[in-house]
Formats: structure tokens, sequence, C-alpha cells
């Protein structure tokens, strides 16, 4: 029997049909995750809250509006990068996600980022940041990027932090500043590993 090829409609659409764990009784809508399959980046938040639970879309209510501030800052358009969560269904009042909806949900994450194939991967709050920096503390390493499996990951305090606590407001407005720089580095690495010299093996190098 042929295999079915994966693709981000055909995850979105087992998400909203997901019953995985607990939070499919709660939730109104499920959110997937919005974006271009050819992104060059992907941001990955917590989870829906209120406004992404009543309609189904990534960072919809004011924390999105300001990440949307953010993109604007550096030239890119929310409809060029792909946004999801580490869980793709709110948790009553917005409490913290638990370990079985984590893992529950992590294999569609892990599918959404094997077929975008993101250049740079931008984590958002301690969740999705504790995915790729087990253990690590966002006031020692936001803003620093580092290859993790042959990508670039940066980890950037969650929105939601710089809207309730103002000292996080420059710190993610700068870290954000250093995103369009990673990316062009990591254009320009992949590009001379593509057509290296003929006398010498090629180093690939970005930090
Ligand atoms: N906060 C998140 O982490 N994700 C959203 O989609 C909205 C708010």
């Amino acid at each position: 029997m042929a295999e079915t090829q994966d693709s981000l409609s055909l995850i979105a659409g087992q998400v909203r049909a997901c019953e995985q764990c607990k939070l499919h009784a709660t939730r109104k809508k499920a959110v997937p995750g919005d974006g271009p399959e050819n992104a060059k980046i992907m941001f990955i938040g917590e989870g829906p809250g209120f406004h992404e639970n009543e309609q189904g879309k990534p960072f919809v209510g004011a924390a999105g509006k300001f990440l949307d501030e953010l993109l604007a800052s550096i030239g890119m358009k929310r409809a060029n990068v792909f946004i999801t969560n580490v869980i793709k269904c709110r948790p009553p009042q917005n409490r913290d996600p638990e370990l079985d909806e984590l893992k529950a949900c992590d294999g569609y994450l892990q599918r959404q980022i094997a077929l975008i194939n993101p250049k740079v991967i931008v984590t958002l709050g301690r969740y999705s940041m504790e995915k790729f920096f087990p253990g690590a503390r966002i006031s020692s390493i936001h803003g620093q990027a580092r290859t993790i499996g042959g990508r670039l990951v940066v980890a950037l305090f969650h929105p939601a932090a710089a809207l309730h606590q103002p000292q996080y407001r420059a710190l993610i407005e700068q870290d954000f500043k250093k995103l369009p720089e990673l990316i062009a580095k990591v254009e320009a690495a992949q590009s001379a590993v593509s057509t290296p010299p003929d006398d010498e093996p090629e180093q690939l190098s970005l930090f």
C-alpha cells in the first residue's frame, strides 16, 4: 500500500480532530498553526489563549498584536513565517500545559518542523525553549543562536511577558533585530556548502 505523503493540511486536519489528551474536551477550536510550507523562519509559542481558541489561529490576541509589531520592525510579514505552539489546544483558564498534554502534541510539532524545514526556529517562552534547550534559563540564553540538530534555534522571551513586564520589552525588541542577520548567515553558509571550492573541503562555521 502506498504511504500517505505528510502535509501541513493533513496535520491541521488531524489536530482539529485530535482527542489524544484531555484538552480536546474543553477546547472550542484547536489551533494547528499558520504559515507557508516554505517559511524560512518558524516561531513556536506556548499554547492557544482565549482568542486563539475562539478563532482557531495562533497569536491573534494582545501577544499576537505585539508579535506582528515585532515582525514588522524587521520587515517581516506574518504571511511569510510559520507560527505555531507546542500545544495546539487551550488549557482551561490559560493554565500551564501539563506533561501528558505536551507529550500528546509533540508529534504534530515534530512533523511540522520536518515538513517546513525552517532555516531558523525561534522559541517564544519557556515551554518551547525547553524542547530545544532542556534545563536552560531564558534570562541566560535569550537572543543567542545555537545549532541544534543541524538547524539554528534562538530562544526569545514570550511576547506576553513583554506586555506584562515592561523590562522585557526592550530585550525582546533587541533580540528580534538579530533575526534577519541570522537568516542571512545560514543562507550564506548553506550556499557556500552547495558550491565548495575545487581544492579544499568547505568548513561550515556559523559562529
Ligand atoms: N500565546 C501563545 O503562546 N500562543 C498563542 O497562540 C497565543 C498566545
